[in-house]
């Protein structure tokens, strides 16, 4: 397992480009399954769990073409198979994306059931009593979700979601484009993520009203065609670098992104004493105040209050902050896996429940520490880049999962990062 070496306390200056939301392209992958025609998808960012969604494709019959490493063109024409194995599930969970798809145009799919993951149990209850609503049969097979239309075709029908779940709300958004009549999905999931999946399949043919907002409305058509379509920037690696200008001291550059995406993420770090300003519609400047970091409480929530996708990086910033902060997690129980990391490099914090309170402005030294799932990864590596000394950062394929050339990145801009490679590693720390 590959590794990275962080040598802290560069403070960071330059230029970054923003890669495409992992998070969009994972849908609008899915997405091409509904339609026999080819849809072309820009700016799709080249990570891991992209390259495993295009082989969960391919696996299934889809046709895919990289026309270069960010442009996939994908043709479903020929649909063999109607799962997704627990080989795949198991390594990425959204390969659940797959089910409203395949239903939708197919009326039949299996999908292996997602165990528990580092962050949770996270179970996919709600997209499957919302396509039972659709009029879909589902049933549990030795570990897989089998799900059927009787009809062959699914029937609009009025929904309302529980709990707000983003990729619930995209599942069921798929199945319903093709599906007979009207759907109404009901305290839907806001992310951009939904307004850019609901764009791309609009532009493939669906009639898709209010994605972006808490009701969704669905007029079923019979089939979808041909698409171009550009995945929006990501907003957490966004607010990942706003974060390691200010760790750092350093003094940031961000382009390509989409700052009315992560508001609730910038108006926060103001707060915090980070100076943000917005210097076009797709690009930010960011560096710390002259009178350094606060304290401020977080809670999050979904769209468009504060993500828990950008809570461990906050959490990281506030271990440098003036004051006592309170961090509070009630998207996902079971997020703090960084916390006992970051103890181990000195910061002070304690967890209570769905609570952690960090006192602020502790000296982080270089240890070694190992990264638990995808965000927690994203946070010790901002520590390691504030830290003074070497970090160690175990365990980094998390990290490759959404996170696109981010060694070189931070490389560019002044961080001391580098990638051990498994051997390498294995003999450094062995004294070789
Ligand atoms: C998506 C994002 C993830 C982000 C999360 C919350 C993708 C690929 N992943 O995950 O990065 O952290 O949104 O913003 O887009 N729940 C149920 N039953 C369900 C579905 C969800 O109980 O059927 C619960 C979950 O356990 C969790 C909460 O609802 O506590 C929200 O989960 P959800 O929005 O579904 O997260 P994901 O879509 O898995």
């Amino acid at each position: 397992m590959d590794k990275f070496l962080i040598r802290g306390g560069k403070p960071l200056h330059g230029t970054v480009t923003i890669s495409g939301a992992k998070n969009s392209a994972l849908p609008c992958l899915a997405a091409t399954l509904l339609s026999p025609k080819t849809v072309t998808l820009h700016n799709v960012p080249y990570v891991r769990d992209l390259i495993t969604q295009r082989r969960l494709l391919e696996d299934l019959g889809a046709e895919t073409l990289l026309l270069h490493k960010h442009t996939h063109k994908i043709t479903a024409s020929d649909i063999e198979l109607f799962e997704a194995p627990y080989e795949l599930v198991k390594t990425m969970r959204a390969s659940v994306l797959a089910l409203g798809p395949l239903l939708g145009r197919f009326g039949k799919a299996k999908v292996s059931l997602p165990g528990g993951c580092a962050i949770g149990t996270r179970p996919i209850d709600l997209h499957l009593r919302a396509f039972e609503k659709l009029g879909a049969e589902v049933s549990l097979e030795s570990g897989d979700v089998v799900a059927t239309a009787p009809k062959g075709r699914l029937q609009g029908a009025d929904l309302e979601f529980k709990m707000v779940t983003v990729t619930g709300t995209e599942n069921v958004m798929m199945a319903a484009v093709l599906a007979d009549g009207t759907t109404t999905l009901r305290n839907a999931a806001r992310e951009p993520e939904i307004e850019d999946l609901a764009e791309l399949l609009n532009k493939m043919g669906a009639k898709i009203e209010g994605a972006g907002t808490s009701t969704i409305t669905i007029e079923g058509v019979e089939e979808l065609g041909e698409a171009e379509h550009s995945i929006i920037p990501d907003r957490i690696e966004t607010g990942t670098f706003l974060v390691a200008a200010a760790i750092t001291n350093g003094e940031l550059t961000i382009e390509n992104c989409q700052p009315k995406h992560l508001e609730a993420v910038i108006n926060k770090l103001r707060e915090a004493g980070v100076e943000i300003e917005q210097i076009d519609d797709t690009t930010l400047h960011a560096k710390c105040s002259k009178d350094g970091l606060r304290a401020v409480d977080v809670i999050t929530q979904p769209h468009p209050k504060f993500p828990t996708d950008m809570q461990a990086q906050y959490m990281a910033l506030m271990t440098q902050a003036e004051g006592t902060s309170v961090v509070v997690e009630t998207i996902f129980e079971n997020r703090f896996m960084h916390v006992a990391e970051m103890q181990r490099m000195g910061a002070d914090i304690e967890i209570e429940g769905n609570t952690a309170t960090i006192k602020g402005k502790k000296n982080l030294t270089g240890a070694k520490v190992l990264a638990s799932d995808l965000r927690a990864s994203a946070s010790l590596v901002l520590a390691g880049l504030a830290a003074t000394g070497e970090t160690l950062i175990d365990r980094v394929y998390h990290i490759d999962r959404g996170y696109e050339t981010i060694v070189k990145k931070i490389s560019s801009i002044g961080g001391d990062i580098t990638r051990i490679k498994e051997s390498i590693a294995m003999s450094a720390e062995n004294g070789e």
